[in-house]
């Protein structure tokens, strides 16, 4: 085929469905409709076409990465000998124009620009002429979007990770400021939601930042996995133009070009994997909601919401409810469900691009907004969340809890675990039976005796917590180094 430009605004990627005999002529639809791909047909698309299939509704924000992406491709043309300099320096020169129009909020979309792709290239060949015509040569919609999308992305993805290493670290500052030392305040650890062994109030702090650590690590394996570019596939199969898909990637500051055109134009596991995520990310925030949900309760009472991050009721004036907390919660069904949809979108599309793949846009945008906008507020509710380790304390020494250290005391003796198990289980069963305090029990108990009874000392249970990675002080104090260490670490990853 000849290098000629225009033959390629018609590839074969254009699937729009033939006109049935009803369907309205140019009068009766959209003046200039389908401006990109009109060759081949005798009239306009119908209004509820256009209205229907259009994505610049939602994809205009991929107007930057489009930019970007169709500059790295220009280059790659001139490169050819597909443009020559000035043709180069004017395409250039009018995709530079739209972006600055749109950041001014000057550029206007017309009624026929289906979608960001369409808009840009209509409004570069207004500005830059014959030349700008020659913008889509050798590129196809279809690696254009998935190139401006996984650009986008990839901005999008690596402020979210720098997101939850800020959470992240107002958690550990706070698990921090709790501390390790021996006033270090406890609180309950359960399991099954009853009470089970104490905990240091920072080792429960940390856990969650661990697991949003996690998240932005996630996003670190993600990052490689696309580190890579479609742009050069074209339609589906590549093209018989002299392209530089190696150099485009490169100028895109990406690793290395496709190595299928096929898999690179209907990919989007990258997608789904970012949806995930997102999810996952999304279900941690909601565990942390509903935790902030019973702990600022007061039948709980471990935790006051400052009043920035808390909301009043328009009927009763006394309440002060935890809308952040419970809107974490929420939302992460409609990020699991954001996942979950694009994947069904995915499922059984036949090779390669279908017009199916417009719709992987907005379950990954609605999911970086969601997700981004809880981590600023959760960070904040966190940083200003007022503890009361009155309460928390005196739940965490409540009798119960020393159950488990009884045992092991009686381990330690000498006595097979399973009969300690069911010594201290008996002593439990007649405190609640007879109303006597467990602590007179083990007193009078002769393999236990007045020694047993100091681990009813507050605070003395947590401390046997010895193990490494456990909740007592000595190994949370070595955990939090970790931890700050790690925080530290992923936040120099994820700086600007
Ligand atoms: N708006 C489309 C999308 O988001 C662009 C690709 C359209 N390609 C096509 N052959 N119709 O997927």
């Amino acid at each position: 085929m000849a290098a000629d430009p225009h033959a390629n605004l018609n590839d074969d990627s254009e699937t729009v469905d033939p006109a049935p005999a009803d369907r309205p002529t140019a009068e009766g639809g959209i003046a200039g409709g389908g401006a990109l791909w009109h060759g081949r047909f005798g009239s306009g698309p119908a209004e509820s076409l256009m209205a229907y299939t259009e994505s610049i509704s939602f994809d205009r924000r991929l107007l930057f990465d489009d930019v970007t992406a169709s500059q790295a491709h220009v280059r790659g043309l001139a490169r050819g000998g597909l443009l020559d300099a000035d043709e180069e320096r004017a395409v250039l020169e009018a995709l530079e124009a739209v972006a600055a129009e749109e950041r001014a909020g000057r550029l206007v979309a017309h009624a026929d620009d289906e979608d960001i792709h369409t808009l840009i290239e209509r409004r570069v060949t207004e500005l830059a002429g014959p030349a700008g015509a020659k913008l889509h040569t050798g590129r196809s919609r279809n690696d254009q979007v998935a190139t401006a999308f996984r650009l986008w992305s990839r901005r999008a993805m690596a402020e979210l990770a720098a997101g939850l290493v800020g959470l992240a670290r107002v958690l550990t500052d706070r698990a921090t400021a709790a501390g390790t030392g021996a006033d270090a305040p406890s609180i309950p650890g359960y399991t099954h939601l009853q009470r089970a062994q104490p905990v240091l109030l920072a080792h429960h702090l940390a856990a969650h930042a661990w697991a949003l650590l996690r998240d932005a690590d996630r996003i670190a394996d993600w990052m490689d996995r696309t580190d890579w570019s479609p742009l050069g596939a074209g339609a589906l199969a590549g093209s018989s133009l002299p392209l530089d898909p190696a150099g485009t990637a490169a100028d895109l500051g990406l690793a290395r070009p496709f190595e299928n055109s096929l898999d690179a134009t209907s990919d989007r596991d990258w997608v789904a994997e970012a949806t995930f995520i997102v999810a996952m990310a999304g279900v941690h925030l909601s565990r942390m909601g509903e935790e902030v949900v019973l702990w600022s309760s007061d039948e709980f009472g471990f935790a006051t919401l400052d009043d920035a991050y808390a909301t009043g009721s328009s009927m009763l004036p006394q309440k002060k409810n935890p809308d952040i907390a419970e809107l974490a919660r929420g939302k992460a069904g409609r990020l699991i469900g954001n996942h979950a949809g694009l994947l069904a979108t995915l499922k059984g599309l036949p090779m390669a691009y279908n017009r199916d793949l417009q719709e992987d846009k907005e379950p990954l945008f609605d999911g970086v907004d969601q997700l981004g906008r809880a981590l600023s507020a959760m960070a904040g509710l966190y940083a200003t969340l007022r503890f009361d380790t009155e309460a928390m304390a005196a739940a965490a020494d409540s009798p119960g809890a020393v159950a488990t250290d009884l045992a092991e005391l009686l381990v330690e003796s000498g006595m097979p675990f399973r009969e300690a198990h069911a010594v201290v289980g008996a002593l439990v069963r007649r405190s609640l039976t007879e109303g006597a305090s467990l602590a007179d029990l083990v007193r009078a108990e002769p393999r236990l005796g007045p020694d047993a009874v100091a681990l009813f000392e507050p605070g003395a249970s947590v401390a046997n917590r010895t193990t490494p990675g456990g909740a007592g002080h000595a190994p949370v104090a070595a955990q939090l180094r970790s931890l700050t260490a790690a925080v530290d670490a992923a936040a120099e990853r994820w700086a600007n």
